[in-house]
């Protein structure tokens, strides 16, 4: 089978990653893809939001699977042309896909379904919102309604910050039309978990938890990121809290969704927090994590292909999921700088260290060839150094070991990725 990956980051990469070790597979196109894809795929100089090249592509390579990675174009309904044009797709449909596109829509769905959220109100007037602060208790929590890479969430400790914050979403927009309406909710304390599930639209399959690091700098410091570093599992993910998430949030989720008419088909991501009156949910996104799927699948033991056909077929119940009993670490390598200005053509060395090394993975998040042949930076987020370990902490040793084999001008990375591990 030939299968079509859509995306271009560590995300990406990690599936194109998991596509490969499938027997089914011969042949792996990614569009558009990066430097590091390359050495698995062939990259295709398609964007993610061109949805009928796409679909043209797929059509004329007669593609098996095409797996979409990022959130725009599934928002944006590329599942639905390629669904209308009769080719097979992993992801949901765009009136599922509203569950990531819309705090407002999924926050709605929470309250109707008492799946355990921050309470909230929407608004789509400023002097609203302006008007329910001066009575709200600090710290709040503001959040744009649409997609912003995960930057439109402003935490606010005080009745200023947050006025400001309403301006800034709100009039200034900031985040353009994402922050026509927002979500103001209560602040909530406790650890986070990423959990990304299997869907098919009525079972839903919990994959192994993971933890992301959102801020820019050691310590939690710095502003929001796409996603520093990962590891997974989490170890306040216990048996019970999964219980808990199974029963109160996973299938209640599901089935909201199909009693919305909304069936939800591809990796619903669920990020949690662990609070004291139990495991809230924080958001939902349509998705693999990034950088989650960099520590998730290469614990994964099934063929992706297998899991991902069983979830277009509405089989998953007769899956069996399973994770190896390790731990992985993923420390994300980004320019200095990151996320506001940085350099980018910066060449990077060292991929060598990587080869036949088992356990060890480099993931390329934002790279290309230069004219010249070489692989130099093109992002913010340039590569996630992922490593396994017989424990959480082995893995961690054994992530930042790898980091010191690259090098790149202007390399940076937090070096407290999986600090939590110690109080566990
Ligand atoms: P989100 O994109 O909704 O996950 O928000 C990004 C980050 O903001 C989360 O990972 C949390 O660290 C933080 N956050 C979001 N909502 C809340 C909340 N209600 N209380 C505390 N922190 C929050
Ligand atoms: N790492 C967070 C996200 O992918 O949204």
């Amino acid at each position: 089978m030939k299968v079509l990956i859509v995306g271009s980051g560590g995300r990406e990469h990690a599936i194109a990653v998991s596509v490969a070790k499938s027997k089914q597979v011969e042949k792996i196109y990614c569009a558009p893809g990066n430097a590091g894809i390359a050495a698995v795929a062939t990259c295709v100089d398609i964007g993610a939001m061109e949805f009928e090249k796409l679909a043209d592509f797929a059509e004329e390579k007669e593609i098996g699977l095409t797996i979409i990675g990022m959130d725009d174009p599934l928002v944006g309904g590329v599942v639905d042309v390629f669904e209308k044009r009769g080719l097979r797709v992993f992801g949901p449909r765009k009136n599922a896909a509203i569950i990531e596109g819309s705090k407002a829509f999924s926050k709605d769905l929470m309250k109707k379904y008492s799946i355990p959220t921050a309470t909230y109100e929407n608004f789509d007037s400023p002097e609203k919102a302006l008007e329910y602060l001066e009575k709200a208790k600090m710290p709040i929590v503001l959040k744009a309604d649409g997609l912003a890479l995960g930057k439109g969430v402003l935490i606010c400790n005080t009745l200023e910050e947050a006025k400001e914050g309403v301006k800034t979403l709100m009039l200034d927009k900031q985040f353009g039309d994402a922050g026509n309406q927002i979500v103001i909710e209560e602040f909530m304390t406790g650890r986070e978990v990423s959990v990304l599930c299997y869907c098919d639209g009525t079972h839903i399959k919990p994959m192994t938890s993971a933890q992301d690091h959102k801020r820019a700098k050691d310590n939690d410091e710095g502003l929001n990121t796409g996603g520093m570093g990962t590891f997974s599992p989490s170890p306040f993910y216990t048996e019970e809290v999964q219980k808990f998430c199974e029963e109160k949030v996973y299938q209640p989720t599901m089935d909201a969704m199909k009693a919305e008419g909304r069936d939800f088909v591809g990796i619903l991501f669920v990020g949690l927090m662990l609070t004291e009156d139990g495991p809230k949910v924080l958001e939902y996104n349509a998705r693999f994590g990034d950088p989650e799927a960099q520590v998730v699948l290469p614990r994964m033991k099934n063929d992706i292909v297998d899991v991902m056909n069983a979830c277009i077929d509405g089989k998953l119940d007769e899956i069996d999921l399973q994770f190896e009993e390790n731990a992985a670490v993923c420390v994300v390598l980004a320019s200095d700088g990151y996320p506001l200005h940085y350099e980018k053509g910066k060449v990077i060395t060292g991929f060598e260290n990587f080869e036949e090394k088992d356990g060890y993975y480099v993931f390329h998040a934002g790279t290309k060839f230069d004219e010249d042949g070489n692989i130099v930076t093109n992002g913010g987020r340039v590569l996630g150094i992922t490593a396994k370990g017989q424990d959480l902490k082995e893995a961690r040793k054994n992530a930042y070991a790898a980091t010191e084999w690259i090098s790149f001008e202007n390399k940076y990375m937090r070096n407290d990725i999986g600090k939590a591990i110690d109080e566990a």
